[in-house]
């Protein structure tokens, strides 16, 4: 390999919400933080290079944006996705967060009712509610350890909403949709004039053989209202600089988005934020790679451990994600008690599974984008706090 994704990296008071938020959110300093999806491994040094030349100017001046924003991400969703846009419907948000708080701005209405999967993402059940729209909810169903689309109450449920929230591929439970649930959750959306916002923001984080299904790639569907998010923040580690994009094809759909964005001040973006941008979509595809076959490495480790050790912990097969969700519900622990559990005796600050709503109880998301030696440390944590249990029952 030629990136080192070995190497531990001191994370430790360097203003990081994953290292230096430990104590206010677990308590515990000590605690392996394997929960806010942010990777422990280097952001890839061609973008470091790319912006250290861009400090060397030495003015840090208001920047623009041109024209190799759009273009990168065109030219990387072609070779990456074999999915094909015009240039001009890419547009600028710091974050995806960012943007659905735009969208949902932009195109609904206090008190309209907003679509959403869950256990899911948090934000897409704290942003709604807080910009005063209605939750509808259509919770997946766990069948035979695989989550899926319960494509009736679907039906049922759009026909309340103005707006779907689709996680796509899925944060937490690691579902890269098929592009017959995608198709089929698109025509539902068009049937019923909802407008389809896809957050495709770990769409290169797909594990062999599965293939990501974007929005973008299906045949076109009458009538269907779309927005696609995309950023290069969790494929390449720099969410920190705070670099995003959404694709709105309708010219219309557009201008209402820019103008909402504009509203707020939110467009602008700071000076390395193209360059980050522009930078790993023209040279990240080999690091990609590399760091694929390493987060597969990891995940294989993962399920082999769990299976030989700790076999009362079921992990859900990812299709896609460095995030892995795990069922702890044979333990028989509340979700306050588990919290404690993994916090004080296991040592690690995971996501609490609750957090993600309906359907998270009993679970916990573990974020394996770390180097495999703390994947081992963490799991041998973990197998150890689990034997306790037994030996003093
Ligand atoms: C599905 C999903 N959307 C959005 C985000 C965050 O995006 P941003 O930091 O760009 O707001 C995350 C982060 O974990 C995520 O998992």
């Amino acid at each position: 390999m030629k990136y080192n994704f070995d190497e531990i990296i001191k994370r430790d008071n360097t203003r990081s919400v994953k290292y230096d938020l430990r104590i206010p959110l677990f308590g515990e300093q000590n605690v392996i933080p394997m929960w806010v999806a942010d990777m422990d491994f280097a952001t890839p040094s061609f973008i470091l290079d790319d912006v250290k030349e861009q400090l060397s100017s030495a003015v840090m001046g208001y920047p623009i944006r041109d024209s190799g924003f759009e273009n990168a991400l065109k030219s990387w969703l072609e070779k990456r996705h074999s999915i094909s846009i015009h240039h001009s419907w890419v547009k600028f948000s710091p974050g995806i967060v960012s943007a659905l708080v735009v969208l949902i701005e932009a195109f609904t209405k206090k008190g309209d009712g907003i679509l959403i999967q869950p256990p899911v993402y948090h934000p897409f059940i704290e942003v709604p509610l807080k910009h005063e729209r209605r939750l509808i909810l259509n919770p997946l169903k766990l069948e035979n350890d695989k989550y899926c689309i319960d494509f009736e109450d679907f039906e049922n449920k759009i026909t309340e909403s103005s707006m779907f929230i689709l996680c796509n591929p899925h944060n937490p439970v690691g579902r890269s949709w098929t592009r017959d649930e995608m198709q089929k959750m698109a025509e539902l959306c068009a049937k019923h004039d909802v407008l389809l916002v896809s957050d495709e923001i770990h769409s290169d984080l797909i594990f062999v053989p599965f293939k990501h299904e974007s929005v973008l790639s299906l045949p076109k569907i009458q009538n269907l209202r779309q927005v696609t998010c995309f950023s290069p923040s969790k494929t390449f580690n720099l969410a920190g600089f705070f670099t995003s994009a959404v694709v709105i094809a309708d010219p219309k759909m557009r201008q209402n988005y820019s103008e909402t964005i504009q509203k707020w001040h939110m467009n602008s973006g700071n000076i390395f934020s193209q360059t980050s941008f522009v930078s790993a979509y023209e040279k990240g595809e080999e690091w990609l790679n590399q760091l694929l076959s390493y987060l597969s490495v990891n995940l294989d480790f993962t399920r082999d451990y769990l299976k030989q050790n700790i076999p009362n912990i079921k992990l859900i097969e990812p299709q896609a994600t460095y995030l892995l969700w795990l069922d702890f519900r044979n333990l028989g622990m509340d979700d306050k008690t588990l919290r404690d559990f993994i916090i004080r005796k296991a040592g690690l600050g995971l996501s609490d599974g609750f957090t993600f709503g309906d359907g998270g109880s009993g679970f916990m998301r573990m974020n394996i984008a770390c180097p495999k030696s703390v994947v081992e440390t963490a799991l041998k944590q973990l197998s150890e706090a689990i034997k306790a249990i037994r030996e003093n029952d």
